[in-house]
């Protein structure tokens, strides 16, 4: 089974990019299933239902996890708790929106995909590793392949929880730095691995956001409006082999394509 596994898309740009390669990588990579995090997708924070159904419908998108942004926009709380195939973090307050964690039919097979958020210099949420521990062992009930979407600030977190996690699920993958690292690996464990995937959005940019009030914002320290940077674009992720039966990695191969 090949998955390919998508970083925070932000802003038009971001959409637009993921519209055009998905369904072109999809047939040129013979991939099964698609993941992406959507939390920047409505220009620099958050979602909304009218982009969430662009993704999932147009761009063909299985699946969109979420992350510290997840609430940015209000008009998304009533579809995080009706679209199965939005997810946010699971270890959010249980009042939140929603849910964590679901489980995908795809030609290959079933796919589970679990979205959590790091503590690290975060907003409070309840224990990742706590919670990876109880949902892993209840999808691995339905499904042997796994995905972890690690929505988190510091690369010693996220590290920590594949290694928490090898040999119990597919793949543990980072987001939220929107920066690509260049350590992705397969563990002896059949555990896929990466500290972040990188974003999907403008190559001209700060994280997504045209850079010139970012800047005055580090220079004068004095509030600024942020958007989302428009321009050239890149699709940043991985494509990972899975076994269909038992849910080992494969193979993990980092992604950076321009649109
Ligand atoms: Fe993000
Ligand atoms: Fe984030």
């Amino acid at each position: 089974m090949r998955v390919m596994v998508i970083g925070d898309i932000v802003g038009r740009a971001g959409r637009e990019t993921a519209c055009a390669l998905v369904p072109r990588l999809r047939r040129e990579r013979s991939v099964d299933f698609v993941v992406a995090n959507a939390e920047n997708a409505a220009g620099v924070a958050g979602l909304t239902p009218e982009i969430a159904r662009d993704l999932l419908d147009d761009a063909g998108i299985d699946v969109l996890t979420l992350g510290n942004h997840a609430w940015a926009k209000r008009e998304i709380y009533p579809m995080a708790g009706s679209e199965p195939r939005l997810l946010r973090p699971a270890n959010f307050s249980p009042e939140a929106p929603g849910r964590g964690a679901g489980i995908f039919r795809c030609a290959a097979g079933q796919v589970a995909v679990l979205n959590v958020q790091g503590r690290i210099f975060m907003d409070p949420v309840a224990d990742p590793f706590a919670t990876c521990d109880a949902l892993v062992a209840s999808l691995a009930q339905e499904t042997s392949v796994i995905i972890v979407d690690i929505h988190a600030e510091a690369t010693s977190e996220k590290q920590a929880l594949a290694w928490h996690l090898d040999g119990r699920v597919s793949a543990v993958v980072g987001t939220h730095t929107h920066v690509q690292t260049a350590d992705e690996r397969v563990t002896a464990g059949g555990t896929a691995c990466i500290t972040d995937l990188g974003m999907t959005g403008a190559v001209r940019s700060i994280l997504g956001v045209t850079p010139e009030p970012v800047l005055r914002r580090f220079i004068t320290g004095m509030p600024e409006r942020f958007e989302a940077a428009a321009g050239p674009s890149a699709l940043c992720g991985v494509l990972l082999e899975v076994e269909a039966v038992g849910g080992r990695a494969l193979s993990i191969d980092r992604l950076q394509v321009r649109a």
